[in-house]
């Protein structure tokens, strides 16, 4: 197979140069420039804001921005903004809101905020003599961070400790030094990995100069120092409850009781196959990566963290559970979500301080609530479809509008179809066959 050239120096070259390159490997220059062109801002200084944002920009990707309205969370509305490709996210999200909305709402209560980095190190010592000199460590490790940890400290955060962790059992000579932290309203990476650098820096030096160690125990290699994305110590529970009567408008000709009881079922089913739980907890994340997206947060952050948490016992498992006790329906989620509403995107990105505004510039505990509901909300939508009428009724909806899009279809071919599919099952070729049936009959 023949291989395509190396390009060398790309990041180096201009935009336009960049767009030339391109061109050389998928096609014709100007139509690549033309469409690139046509994504880009208007506004020179907000497009140079997005360009610096990455390397290598050549354009904008861009994708909805909406808003699930009338989620009342903790007696509190919030019209909660989303971004999306998936079609049905929305619609779910604010159809369990509405309903929520009607029946009491969201409860939700953070119940930590501590997030944590290691330093991973090397040290052929005996154990004893480290424990020896934690002490006389930690209080250099503090001192050595005192400048760069000061605005936090005045926020009420900062280092919350530092934890010597021995793994030598699992790999020679391979300790932690586990730090926590409290960051307050950012998600804290930056603060978190200068840390964690400098108290790598010192604590090398820290060995080496360490007069009354042999010349091994002075040797501490430092293989890397970084924060950790899972964050079981920074989490949020969010839930609703209402009586089973409550529940008899959900489904024609299903009572509360068993709708009640077959959402249970369903429920448990994402407990004990990990098929099921996977995709269950993908529509939990529908939700929540939706609001990380349009608040600036990392939503791959967040996800790995959520994954790890919901894999906790052992066995990778739904992060929800629901229950039904003295005629009471509760629904429950429970996540580590680290979540920023100051620094980093939150700011810098125009829509996401928008989200963040619509949301009345929430603190990051604040946010942990308002996203957890979002997630419960969506899976709430999910599993309701998933028992009573199928999830494809609601999903053909948006996809058959998708495909019309795909197909190119105008306004008055659209209603057609739309009429013609209401009851009828959508596939692509069924709906092409439909637009050019219609098109061939206008001939
Ligand atoms: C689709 O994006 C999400 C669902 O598959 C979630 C679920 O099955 O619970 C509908």
């Amino acid at each position: 197979m023949k291989r395509k050239a190396i390009i060398s120096g790309f990041s180096k070259l201009s935009r336009e140069e960049k767009m030339e390159k391109m061109a050389e490997l998928t096609g014709s220059a100007e139509r690549i420039k033309s469409q690139l062109d046509s994504f880009r801002l208007k506004n020179k200084e907000q497009q140079d804001l997005l360009d610096e944002i990455s390397e290598n920009t050549l354009s904008n990707f861009y994708l909805p921005f909406g808003v699930a309205p009338n989620f009342l969370i903790n007696e509190k509305l919030y019209h909660i903004p989303m971004v999306t490709e998936e079609s049905s996210v929305i619609a779910a999200a604010s159809r369990s809101a509405k309903f929520w909305a009607d029946h009491g709402g969201f409860h939700a209560r953070v119940i930590s905020v501590i997030k944590s980095g290691q330093v991973h190190f090397l040290w052929n010592g005996k154990k004893d003599r480290l424990l020896e000199l934690l002490p006389e460590l930690k209080f250099e490790l503090y001192r050595a961070t005192k400048e760069l940890t000061r605005n936090m400290r005045q926020r009420g955060g900062g280092i919350q400790g530092i934890k010597l962790v021995d793994l030598t059992g699992e790999m020679d000579n391979y300790y932690q030094l586990h730090v926590t932290f409290d960051t307050i309203d950012s998600m804290g990476a930056n603060f978190i990995n200068s840390c964690l650098e400098q108290m790598a820096q010192t604590m090398r030096k820290f060995f080496k100069y360490f007069e009354e160690l042999s010349e091994e125990e002075r040797n501490c290699e430092i293989i890397m120092s970084i924060l950790s994305n899972y964050t079981p110590d920074c989490l949020v529970e969010c839930s609703v409850e209402c009586s089973l009567e409550e529940l008899n408008s959900i489904h024609p000709g299903l009572s509360g009781r068993e709708f009640a009881e077959k959402f249970l079922k369903a429920s448990k089913i994402a407990e004990l196959d990990v098929y099921r739980a996977t995709t269950h907890n993908k529509g939990i994340f529908n939700g929540i990566d939706a609001v990380a997206l349009a608040t600036g947060n990392d939503f791959r952050a967040i996800e790995a963290n959520g994954h790890v948490w919901a894999s906790k016992t052992g066995k990778y498992k739904s992060l929800t559970q629901a229950s039904i006790s003295y005629n009471r329906f509760r629904y429950q989620l429970t996540i580590p979500l680290s979540l920023g509403t100051v620094g980093g995107l939150t700011s810098l990105h125009p829509l996401a301080k928008f989200g963040l505004e619509l949301l009345g510039k929430p603190s990051a505990k604040e946010l942990m609530m308002i996203t957890a509901a979002a997630g419960l909300s969506n899976n709430f939508g999910a599993l309701r479809s998933l028992v009573t009428t199928g999830i494809q009724q609601g999903h053909m909806k948006m996809h058959l509008s998708n495909l019309l899009n795909t197909l190119k279809a105008d306004y008055e071919e659209k209603k057609q179809a739309l009429e013609y599919f209401a009851h009828k099952t959508v596939s692509y070729s069924e709906v092409e066959a439909f637009i050019k049936s219609i098109r061939t009959k206008l001939q």
